[in-house]
């Protein structure tokens, strides 16, 4: 027995180290550094014993070779390539986006909420990406900022009725935010408030980040093959609650014959017109019950936590700057004594607001790392790196965000940098929270008039204190998301009288 299990451990020490070897004469060959601290499972293999966030990992590279514009990264016989440079950056997310317009990660046939705009690839991808982004155009999102004002609105009541809530938890507590107003936007908003959403309670449960999600998606990030093989399926467990809710809703929707500008309307909307079609390719898309269903699911999936995260990130540095809250505070007071009501166009001209939000998400990007698959063979501009088809590219935020060279002082929350004067001298190809190019986050402007919406009734109604623990603010362990710990955020009731 002890014979055995000693030749088993031999025999896979043996692979393990052979594998490293052909990794490094793979990348040695093609003349690219590989990232030598783990040379079988890369950064993967350091997510999984350690406790830090995976962008920390990729910090961690991106700060060893500071003169590399990529280096490889072992995953097991996957090519994986971390691109560092900021044009080379650029050319996969948008120059040459037919070579890389792969999102990097399939999900498994039937896991039927996963088949939806974020995960979706190739043509099914181009087409329902088509179909989903007429509800978000500003037209859309004008008839549609109703239902975000009203969201803020019971938010402010929510917390003034519940003060514990005003001390601590604050990501939680925005979060609930996040899930209430995205959950209206696609529902439909009735008389009650929307914290009193039957939806909610199951809502915030179903999609908080769980140990389980995030060890699937870190397998798919990183072995295509072992996910398929292990049949994984993301969102088995909401299938039926979530197929069912929305189910309920378009149906209620047809009968009624009443427009209320969300994603129950454009449901509709699809459901009359028949089959997606792409005229090139021919490819047509039913638009079931359930593939609409899991594009309502990719406003919770890809939606509510990175929103929850800007807004925290915007009030952890409001709360520690003194001089910037009073700036915005006074914009946000001029604009409510101006106006009776915060309207689309009204929350859209805060120019103090924009320039708070940019740094902040500058600083705080929710999401550290991006992922694409190399689906043509192709050459990157700088240190013309051959990329051969099924490279796994995976692409900093979070780093370019921080690097001193681009952003000098990256630590200092600076709004100024993000002036009308300044902006210019911003490379707009190292300034990308929402990604870049044909895969640019499709809730781009909906995120950006949702967190907008909820500070603005938020720090009208409240000032924030931040306090960070000992230490410093941390990170949680996460795969794709920059979430901050050891830092909350108090909400501090204001006297609106001495405004007016
Ligand atoms: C501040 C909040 C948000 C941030 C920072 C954010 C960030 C991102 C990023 C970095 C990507 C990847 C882009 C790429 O691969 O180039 C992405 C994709 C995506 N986001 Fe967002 N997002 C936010 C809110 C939302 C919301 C509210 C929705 C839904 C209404 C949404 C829906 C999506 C979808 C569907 C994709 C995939 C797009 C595609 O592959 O075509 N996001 N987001």
């Amino acid at each position: 027995m002890i014979l055995t299990t000693l030749i088993i451990i031999g025999a896979l020490s043996a692979i393990y180290y052979l594998i490293g070897i052909y990794n490094e004469v793979y990348w040695k060959k093609r003349g690219i550094k590989l990232y030598s601290k783990n040379k079988v499972l890369g950064p993967l293999g350091e997510f999984v014993i350690s406790k830090r966030a995976m962008f920390q990992i990729f910090s961690d590279i991106y700060k060893m070779y500071p003169d590399e514009p990529v280096v490889a990264v072992a995953s097991l016989f996957t090519p994986a390539l971390y691109v560092k440079d900021v044009t080379n950056v650029h050319h996969v997310l948008n120059v040459d986006f037919n070579s890389f317009s792969h999102r990097g990660f399939e999900v498994n046939e039937g896991d039927q909420l996963a088949d939806n705009v974020l995960f979706m690839n190739g043509n099914r991808w181009k087409l329902m990406r088509q179909n989903m982004t007429p509800l978000f155009t500003s037209t859309k999102l004008k008839s549609m900022y109703y239902i975000l004002d009203r969201s803020a609105l019971d938010f402010v009541e929510y917390l003034k009725q519940r003060p514990e809530l005003l001390q601590k938890d604050t990501f939680q507590t925005l979060n609930i935010f996040c899930s209430a107003a995205i959950g209206a936007s696609i529902f439909g908003i009735e008389n009650e408030s929307v914290f009193d959403s039957p939806f909610l309670q199951m809502a915030t449960k179903a999609f908080a980040p769980t140990f389980r999600i995030n060890t699937l998606l870190t397998i798919g990030a990183f072995n295509q093959k072992l996910f398929k093989l292990l049949g994984i399926k993301l969102f088995k467990e909401h299938e039926d609650f979530f197929i069912g809710a929305i189910k309920q809703v378009i149906r209620k929707r047809q009968e009624e014959k009443v427009k209320k500008h969300d994603f129950a309307d454009l449901c509709v909307g699809l459901i009359n017109k028949g089959a997606l079609k792409d005229h090139d390719t021919g490819l047509e898309i039913q638009p079931s019950e359930e593939i609409l269903a899991a594009q309502a699911f990719f406003f919770f999936v890809a939606g509510v936590e990175p929103t929850a995260t800007a807004m925290f990130g915007i009030l952890v540095e409001l709360g520690r700057n003194p001089e910037q809250l009073k700036r915005l505070h006074e914009e946000i007071d001029n604009s409510f004594e101006k106006h009776d009501k915060m309207t689309y166009d009204i929350v859209n001209e805060m120019e103090y607001l924009d320039m708070v939000y940019n740094e902040a998400l500058r600083m705080h990007p929710p999401i550290g790392n991006l992922l694409r698959k190399c689906i043509k063979d192709t050459v990157l501009p700088v240190g013309n790196v051959r990329v051969e088809v099924g490279t796994k590219t995976f692409l900093p935020i979070y780093d370019i965000h921080h690097d001193p060279k681009i952003y000098p002082d990256p630590e200092v929350f600076n709004p100024e940098r993000f002036s009308r004067e300044n902006i210019k001298n911003i490379n707009s190809n190292a300034f990308m929270p929402f990604g870049e190019g044909k895969r640019l986050c499709i809730g781009i402007r909906y995120a950006t008039l949702q967190a907008k919406a909820g500070l603005v009734h938020l720090l009208r109604n409240f000032t924030v204190k931040t306090h960070v623990g000992q230490g410093g603010i941390k990170y949680q362990k996460q795969n794709v998301q920059v979430r901050p710990t050891n830092v909350d955020v108090q909400f501090i009731p204001r006297d609106l009288r001495k405004n007016m």
